[in-house]
């Protein structure tokens, strides 16, 4: 029987996807590998509506990792076209839903017209609050670090920063984006067990629901599963049941 996002008490204010497995599905259909992405896209728009129908308050996907920029260029290619096709969806969904859209990565490195039309669903969703939907596009966790210690360091040489007063928060506060809360669920498809740079310091208390579904069938259902099981999990951040 299918969830009902309603009945559960626990709901994620933060879930991140790895969305893994679209090669794999257009494989065992004869396809080519740009069509299970083409698919893969469509479950990202059936997750937009039912993460606003849970009560997620934010939704990460990752979409392109910097190390993507290794795969061939008709690939990439393909994957850029797809995103701005794309986003000429989302953006009915998103102003349907009101939910404000976010970039995460290194945005100057994405071809003009996808920073463009990006940067277009941007602004027009910008005073959406409430729900936001966080694309990762050229994200790599370990760059975002380095770069967060790199403007700590600045901050440290000019005399802004005393370096013993740099902890946890410090940290946080100069990763990509400082104001979204860290997700408490991670959710990764086609069964792989890595976490391939994704989120490596948000994600340090999230917890991990891995599904062998490809992403391109993971849709609405597949995501109430996962926040059941999310719901049921006992959630302590290294402390004793019950404190
Ligand atoms: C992993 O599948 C998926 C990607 C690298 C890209 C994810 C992109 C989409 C879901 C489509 C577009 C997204 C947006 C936001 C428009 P894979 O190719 O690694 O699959 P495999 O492991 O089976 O080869």
């Amino acid at each position: 029987m299918s969830v009902d996002p309603n009945s559960l008490t626990r709901i994620p204010k933060h879930v991140a996807l790895i969305m893994d497995g679209n090669g794999r599905w257009a494989q065992e259909r004869g396809l080519p590998r740009i069509e299970g992405h083409k698919e893969g896209a469509q479950s990202v728009r059936a997750l937009l509506r039912a993460a606003k129908q849970a009560g997620v308050e934010y939704l990460t996907v990752y979409a392109f990792s910097t190390e993507n920029w290794k795969r061939p260029p008709q690939e990439i290619d393909g994957l850029m076209k797809l995103l701005i096709d794309s986003l000429n969806q989302y953006e009915e969904e998103l102003h349907a839903n009101q939910i404000r859209l976010r970039v995460m990565g290194q945005f100057e490195r994405l071809p003009l017209p996808v920073r463009i039309r990006l940067q277009k669903a941007i602004d027009a969703t910008a005073h959406y609050e409430g729900h936001t939907f966080i694309v990762a596009l050229s994200y790599g966790s370990r760059t975002e670090i380095a770069d967060a210690a790199k403007q700590i360091a600045e901050k440290v040489k000019s005399g802004e920063l005393d370096p013993g007063k740099i902890d946890e928060q410090t940290v946080s506060e100069h990763l990509y984006l400082p104001d979204v809360p860290d997700p408490e669920l991670l959710i990764r498809t086609s069964g792989e067990l890595r976490l391939s740079n994704f989120m490596l310091w948000q994600l340090s208390y999230a917890e991990f629901y891995i599904t062998d579904t490809f992403w391109p069938d993971f849709r609405e259902e597949q995501f109430f599963e996962a926040l059941e099981a999310f719901n049921g999990r006992d959630r302590r951040y290294g402390g004793v049941k019950g404190e």
